[in-house]
């Protein structure tokens, strides 16, 4: 989704414009474009495609003031004339969002006069700002009062070549932060962008402007009040977003996964027992009263709340319902207060998951709990329990090391879950930690089926569709296989539970139409195993992923992997990762952009 940089420093701030946009390139974008002030003009630089082109682009512009973007289109195609920033007289603007109330203020400032030049949102913005700016000369105010006018969500950067030296920005739903540095003050969709230039974060709130010079920061509310926010000291290490030795972020992703698990199950320390206060100071007390759970999540993080809802009604005995959160913010629900919200993303910002949230919140389901990697982020901020995944930053648009973090953390809450209802015994709890501490080494030993998997994925490559096949908790993870496959491979691919398999999809099957199954060793493996024989004798190409003593045998037309070791209740966490691996190398024969896939962004943050 759309990226935001901006700076104002004692240097020219050209190179760390577009470092910052590379960093936030995993975001999703089709566009990209950069504007400075130069002299007593707007120097801008804008191209279709990749940061890259852009650089090349502004090699010879030097400036110690602008703001750069990557565009994800939603109000008119990817296109040059439609790249930010959109500029209006003395002024140019970079937005994130979508601005809700654009065509009645496009109409407005037509018939005032003004051009637009773009299909965009966004050149409403400028205009607006020029035409207030008539009336109220100072920038940081004509910002304010313009933002005013805005209805819907955004992130915007401003500078004015009549008022050099500084940049306005401002936010409301859309993310945005500060870097503030002895020799300049920046802002960004993310600190990734900023880690080049400063540690020192100041995160915005809904409503907040500020404007940066050089040497100064000042932030108020819309209405003009002083407010001031603090400064964090951002943990995230510059390392953790560069590439090293891997080809792609998803490969690195992938291989980080032991360490992710590791980190994110650091909290339980070498303790037998795990309290609620992991959750949060209050999360005893709030969960004590608990009688169900619902989980809003949307892609990737739907599935981890698909797979734990086995989990927390089979070991703790809670009624789990998982709903998608585009359509749960919308439809009526009966609401229970009783009923524990939990919200899982990856980013903390996915527009759907928060509306959702709030949806829930306005109903007076107050009990919630966010399941994120981002610790600053708003859905985090907007919950009354949290549990913050340490995953570390997660470039590739496509999910994985997130996922498996969130499966761990889910699997915690159920053991939580299961103490607060006294189902489980010190013995159980002892047994299940354990596992949880093995995970990062048993994960390790799944990786090393990289190389068979790569042997499979080239039969994937003249494929166009492909069905994925799980039962019990393993459905889910069917279902992130798929979506992994479609996303990165562009390979049209389904989940379904096997059982199903008779019901519909099986009118599909024939040697063009691969078949992928997990078949763990549990108690549905005979059932699946008929499921199997029913796509074998359609003609069907199956593809097994086993566990080291499971009784699958290849044959003809049946191909076998086996993981190391038959995991118990935690297995969807070891079965996902050939899943990743099986994507990823398809992807690679088939040689499509796998950490920027077409048409997808990283973080949705409109609706
Ligand atoms: C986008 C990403 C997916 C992700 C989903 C939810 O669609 O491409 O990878 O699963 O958003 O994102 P979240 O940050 O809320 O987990």
């Amino acid at each position: 989704m759309c990226g935001i940089v901006a700076a104002a420093a004692g240097k020219n701030i050209v190179p760390v414009l577009v470092e910052g946009l590379k960093k936030l390139e995993y975001r999703g974008y089709d566009s990209a474009g950069l504007a400075v002030i130069s002299g007593a003009s707007i120097e801008r630089v804008r191209s279709v495609g990749r940061v890259a082109e852009l650089e090349i682009g502004s090699a010879n512009t030097q400036s110690v003031t602008g703001i750069a973007h990557t565009r994800w289109a939603t109000h008119g195609v990817p296109s040059e004339r439609n790249a930010h920033p959109h500029v209006s007289g003395s002024i140019a603007v970079v937005h994130n969002g979508i601005i809700e109330n654009y065509e009645s203020l496009r109409r407005d400032l037509t018939a005032q006069g003004y051009v637009f030049t773009s299909d965009t949102d966004t050149e409403s913005i400028a205009h607006l700002l020029e035409a207030t700016l008539k009336r109220e000369p100072d920038l940081f105010k004509a910002v304010q009062i313009t933002c005013r006018q805005l209805v819907g969500a955004y992130a915007i950067a401003v500078i004015d070549h009549s008022q050099p030296g500084k940049v306005i920005v401002a936010r409301e739903g859309s993310p945005l932060l500060l870097g503030v540095s002895d020799t300049g003050n920046y802002a960004a969709s993310d600190a990734s962008a900023l880690l080049q230039v400063t540690r020192n974060m100041v995160y915005l709130e809904n409503g907040d402007i500020a404007e940066l010079t050089a040497t100064s920061v000042k932030i108020t509310r819309l209405d003009g009040t002083p407010v001031e926010r603090p400064v964090h000291v951002s943990q995230l290490s510059a390392a953790a977003v560069e590439l090293g030795n891997y080809q792609h972020y998803m490969q690195k992703e992938i291989f980080e996964q032991p360490e992710a698990l590791a980190n994110t199950l650091e909290i339980v320390g070498g303790s037998k027992s795990i309290q609620p206060g992991i959750f949060g100071a209050d999360a005893a007390n709030l969960m004590a009263d608990v009688d169900s759970i619902l989980i809003l999540a949307c892609g990737t993080s739907s599935h981890s709340g698909f797979t734990a809802r086995y989990w927390l009604e089979a070991i703790a005995g809670v009624t789990c319902n998982v709903e998608i959160a585009s359509e749960y913010r919308y439809r009526t629900s009966v609401a229970n207060p009783r009923q524990l919200i939990v919200a899982i993303s990856q980013s903390g910002e996915t527009a759907d998951t928060l509306a959702a949230l709030r949806h829930a919140k306005s109903l007076g389901q107050m009990k919630t709990l966010a399941i994120c990697n981002v610790p600053e982020s708003a859905i985090v901020r907007e919950c009354a329990l949290r549990f913050i995944t340490r995953a570390g930053p997660e470039i590739g648009v496509a999910s994985t090391k997130a996922f498996t973090t969130q499966l761990a953390a889910l699997f915690l809450l159920t053991l939580v879950m299961a103490k607060v209802k006294e189902r489980l015994t010190p013995g159980q709890e002892s047994v299940y930690i354990d596992q949880l501490r093995h995970l990062p080494v048993a994960v390790n030993k799944v990786l090393e089926l990289e190389s068979d998997i790569e042997v499979w994925a080239k039969r994937f490559a003249d494929k166009h569709h492909a069905l994925f096949l799980g039962r019990g908790r393993h459905y889910p993870i069917a279902m992130e296989g798929a979506l992994k496959l479609k996303e990165i491979s562009y390979i049209h691919a389904e989940a379904y539970p096997a059982g199903e398999l008779k019901h519909g999809p099986l009118a599909l099957v024939d040697a063009d139409m691969p078949v992928i199954s997990i078949a763990p060793n549990d108690q549905l493996l005979d059932k699946l195993k008929s499921n199997l024989k029913e796509v074998q004798a359609r003609g069907g190409e199956l593809y097994v992923f086993a566990d080291a003593d499971s009784e699958m045998a290849e044959s003809e037309g049946v191909h076998v992997l086996r993981l190391p070791e038959h995991y118990g209740e935690l297995s969807p966490i070891l079965h996902v990762i050939p899943l990743q691996l099986l994507s990823y190398h398809v992807a690679l024969v088939k040689g499509t952009d796998v950490d920027k896939p077409r048409n997808l962004a990283k973080s949705v943050t409109v609706e």
